[in-house]
């Protein structure tokens, strides 16, 4: 056990005690049209510019002295300190006995010998892989890097899961605007053999670089389709008379074809990938947390070095405001205590995010394993049960595809879903539909829906429009849902590295006021133990004896229809 100081239980503070009291006043009088009403500099009061992003957190439902009461519990739950902790690589993660230093992976090279974890320099390292990744990827993107038929790179295949594929997916569909080389990029990481058989049927192995992304490289899912490559890869070769049917010119084949991101660069060995075409980081990177080093490789590749840079510089941007804007200015601090505001005194279980930006459309799902893999825990980082609810269930899709789906819940359901919208002022591909700037339809949307959930629809507005009686329940919107607006000026590589950064320190802002080690995963072990034990028992009578009943009928059925 390291020696972390046991986490203060938030629900003892006197912080805690006085937000609850804060939040029975304003259950019984607060609504955000009274809120705006009688304060009209509300909105510029609760609203925060961050670099090229502008933070409207005035639809939430607080107000300057919830602010001030969360900036409280932080700083009661020992915020600041834990913050320094992390960024100084003091080993937080107890229970992998590791340092979680993420962001140095965005540091200056100007900041080298500033973090040292166990007597190394760790800006030093990042700084030594990203410049083996961006001299290789500039071969790559220019054509010296080369196909064994002597053709230049077309397509990068990513195999990877969890992080090694959720974060360099999103990002690369984020930015694909940015991708400039003619390289396209396709990810694999289901272990259902449809992901990689739909996924290489358009590529063409000639052309082709395979990554496999794997912190452990022992992954089963990410070891199965690299394989997978592996044999689709020299098939195609042999079919097309590329390569003959030798072990030296297979050889040759996966040493052109095939790289490898890990932190366990023996088994890339093993595996058969030479060293010298694998990129490392550390197990101080967390997977979900690993976009911004080697992992990212694949952007670099289909973005280029500037632009990749410029993401790092995205995200070091939003590590620098995190760490030296006092808590109660601090936007991410406070999206980060408006969570914990929600989850514990207002009992939300669920945050939805609407990106208005297609690019974004895997932002939700990257945000899933962020958030949910950090802090779905009972347990806190000494070990002690947690004392409040934890976790929160992130999910989302990109407007205006989840209007015409699931906002009727967030609008008139009895849940409280408190939502974060991110929209852009400019977009890559401007349009007019008549006189109509669609952008602007867009974006009047994503107002729309703001304005809707924060003030809703009276009966009386309803009755005004000439609605029957009986019908004017069902039209009557409640109001008072919160949201937060995020509004930046382009979805550029250095707007996408804050809203990576941005949504890492929310996360861990939770993680801390819980008490909880938001960068271990055991939650994630059983099942991988028991898809050992129990896969044998779909052909071995033996194997399935030992399972339980429900296994054993589903297994039944297998057996049964298996063609
Ligand atoms: O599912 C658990 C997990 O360990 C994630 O935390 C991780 O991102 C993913 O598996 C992939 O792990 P690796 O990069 O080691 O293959």
């Amino acid at each position: 056990m390291t020696s972390v100081p046991a986490p203060i239980d938030a629900t003892q503070t006197a912080s805690w005690h006085a937000l609850q009291r804060h939040f029975d006043d304003m259950r019984r009088s607060f609504t955000l049209r009274g809120a705006f009403e009688a304060n009209p500099r509300r909105a510029e009061q609760l609203s925060f510019e961050v670099n090229d992003l502008l933070f409207d957190l005035s639809k939430n439902l607080a107000t300057g002295e919830t602010l001030s009461l969360l900036a409280d519990l932080g700083r009661a739950v020992g915020l600041e300190e834990r913050r320094s902790a992390m960024f100084s690589g003091q080993i937080i993660n107890t229970t992998e006995d590791r340092a979680v230093l993420h962001t140095a992976l965005r540091r200056p090279a100007s900041d080298a010998g500033k973090v040292m974890v166990r007597g190394q320099d760790v800006v030093a390292d990042v700084h030594d892989v990203l410049a083996r990744m961006y001299a290789f990827a500039e071969k790559v993107r220019s054509g010296r890097w080369t196909g064994v038929t002597g053709k230049g790179i077309e397509h990068v295949l990513s195999i990877g899961i969890g992080g090694s594929d959720l974060g360099p997916v999103m990002a690369y569909e984020a930015l694909k605007p940015y991708a400039d080389a003619g390289i396209d990029c396709t990810y694999v990481s289901n272990i259902d053999p449809n992901d990689i058989a739909e996924k290489t049927r358009h590529l063409d192995a000639e052309t082709t670089l395979v990554i496999v992304v794997s912190k452990t490289f022992t992954t089963l899912e990410t070891l199965v389709n690299a394989r997978a490559a592996k044999r689709w890869l020299l098939s195609e070769l042999r079919a097309s008379g590329a390569i003959d049917g030798t072990e030296e010119s297979a050889a040759q084949a996966i040493a052109q074809h095939f790289v490898a991101v890990s932190t366990a660069l023996d088994k890339v060995a093993e595996f058969g990938i030479d060293p010298r075409n694998a990129f490392g980081f550390w197990s101080w990177v967390g997977g979900r947390y690993s976009v911004d080093s080697a992992v990212g490789l694949s952007l670099v590749i289909a973005l280029g070095p500037d632009r990749f840079a410029e993401l790092l510089r995205g995200f070091h941007d939003m590590d620098v405001y995190f760490c030296e804007t006092p808590l109660e200015r601090n936007a991410v601090a406070l999206m980060g205590l408006l969570n914990v505001w929600y989850v514990n005194f207002h009992h939300a279980k669920s945050h939805v995010v609407l990106p208005y930006c297609q690019y974004l459309h895997r932002f939700p799902a990257y945000l899933q394993q962020l958030t949910m893999e950090s802090n779905g825990k009972t347990v806190r980082w000494d070990g002690t049960p947690a004392t409040s609810d934890t976790g929160e269930i992130f999910w989302g899709e990109p407007g205006t595809n989840g209007q015409h789906a699931f906002y009727q819940l967030i609008h008139q359901g009895t849940q409280l879903v408190p939502a974060d919208f991110i929209a852009f002022a400019n977009t890559a591909h401007a349009a007019m539909d008549g006189e109509q700037d669609v952008h602007e339809l867009f974006l009047g949307n994503f107002l729309a829906q703001t304005k809707a959930l924060a003030f809703g629809k009276t009966a009386d507005e309803v009755r005004a429009e000439g609605t029957p009686e009986w019908m004017v329940p069902a039209r009557v919107f409640a109001g008072n849902k919160p949201s937060t607006s995020i509004f930046g000026q382009a979805l550029t590589p250095h707007a996408l590295g804050e809203l990576i950064a941005l949504y890492e320190h929310v996360t861990f802002v939770e993680g801390t006021v819980w008490g909880i080690d938001s960068y271990d995963q055991w939650g994630v072990e059983l099942g991988k133990q028991l898809a050992g034990e129990i896969t044998p028992a779909f052909h071995d009578d033996a194997a399935l004896d030992l399972q339980d009943p429900s296994t054993k009928l589903l297994i039944g059925y297998y057996r049964e229809h298996r063609e």
